[in-house]
């Protein structure tokens, strides 16, 4: 009887120290390497800005990607007002620039704003304020311009970037780095020949509406991109995400305001 009740002490105490044992090591493994984590967060997104810049090369390395991702400048940009975004009202948001999430902001009130009724690109909560990266050459004038945008697609929310030439018009790329569409349906967008499409298309025709479509079968005119075959939903997605963000509820005015100030 005696020896029973020890057993069970025993493998009480043995399961508990394991326990124990275990949670101490998740716990210090989990703080041991969240700065790794961060800094490869980091490097992700500094990976994609240059991706859909097209400044990504084959073989770069850690050192390489940094130093072309230090050409550009962040900057957060009140999509609302289409405008840069102040220093005051960052403050008084309580926004940090380097550490600003837009997408952690679209689920707080006080930070966006609600388009149901009126969603095309079903973003359902729109930020107000976006972080956009700029490139200056020599001259200081910006030659490059990366515009974060996301919508849904057939399975999920897309999210990704898109690159205007120092013209604020010119397409230098776009691309995606996250999206839960099906490889070899949708995930297509990821394709290098399907991207290539719209480098050097015009974002705005000469009457400043937005310029691109992603249009189904062969497109042939001027910002027409082909439909990805067999995935018409994402196809449509893609589209409808990047009208909205070129339009009026997008950067349009921010782009507008931009192009005015460059005279
Ligand atoms: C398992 C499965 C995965 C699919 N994934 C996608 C997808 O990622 N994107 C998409 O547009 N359509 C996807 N589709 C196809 C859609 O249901 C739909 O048939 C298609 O978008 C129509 O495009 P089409 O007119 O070019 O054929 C998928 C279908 C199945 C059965």
């Amino acid at each position: 009887m005696g020896s029973k009740q020890d057993s069970i002490k025993k493998t009480l105490t043995v399961a508990l120290t394991l326990c124990l044992v275990c949670s101490v090591m998740v716990s210090v493994a989990a703080v041991g390497l969240k700065p790794m984590q961060d800094a490869n967060k980091v490097l992700d997104r500094n990976r994609n800005v240059l991706s859909a810049a097209g400044l990504l090369q084959p073989g770069q390395s850690r050192a390489d990607i940094q130093r072309l991702f230090d050409q550009f400048e962040l900057r957060l940009v009140n999509v609302v007002e289409g405008r840069f975004a102040t220093e005051d009202e960052l403050r008084q948001a309580g926004i940090d620039p380097r550490t600003y999430e837009a997408r952690n902001a679209a689920r707080n009130p006080a930070l966006s704003r609600s388009l149901r009724g009126d969603d095309p690109a079903g973003i359902q909560r729109q930020a107000t304020f976006a972080t956009v990266y700029l490139r200056q050459n020599d001259r200081g004038e910006t030659d490059l311009l990366v515009l974060p945008i996301n919508g849904a697609g057939l399975w999920g929310a897309m999210y990704g970037f898109l690159v205007l030439e120092g013209d604020l018009k010119t397409v230098r790329g776009l691309s995606y780095y996250e999206h839960k569409e099906t490889p070899g349906l949708g995930a297509k967008v990821e394709n290098d020949d399907w991207r290539a499409q719209w480098v050097g298309q015009a974002a705005y025709k000469d009457d400043g509406s937005v310029g691109l479509a992603v249009v189904k079968g062969r497109a042939g005119g001027p910002g027409e991109i082909d439909g990805l075959s067999g995935a018409t939903l994402t196809s449509k997605g893609v589209n409808n995400m990047i009208r909205f963000w070129l339009g009026e509820r997008g950067y349009g005015p921010f782009i507008a305001q931009l192009q005015a100030k460059k005279g």
